[in-house]
């Protein structure tokens, strides 16, 4: 056994950032950048993100802060 190879087209940086909703990291970035969104309730309308466990309330809020610069 070796070391698995990534399939061809997986990005492994791209990881999930609501497995419920499944959206991932680019997907959400690029959506966040598009439509201007500041907040995270402007992202949950859009993006229905953080609307169903609520576990990735700090990664959404993080990842959120990070593109907006807060
Ligand atoms: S992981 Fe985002 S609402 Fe459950």
């Amino acid at each position: 056994m070796g070391t698995p190879t990534p399939r061809a087209g997986f990005d492994a940086a791209d990881t999930w950032v609501c497995a419920c909703r499944h959206i991932r990291r680019q997907a959400f970035i690029e959506t966040v950048k598009q439509q201007q969104l500041t907040t995270i309730d402007a992202v949950r309308q859009v993006t229905a993100i953080n609307t169903s466990c609520g576990i990735c309330y700090e990664t959404v809020q993080s990842l959120l802060d990070e593109i907006n610069g807060s």
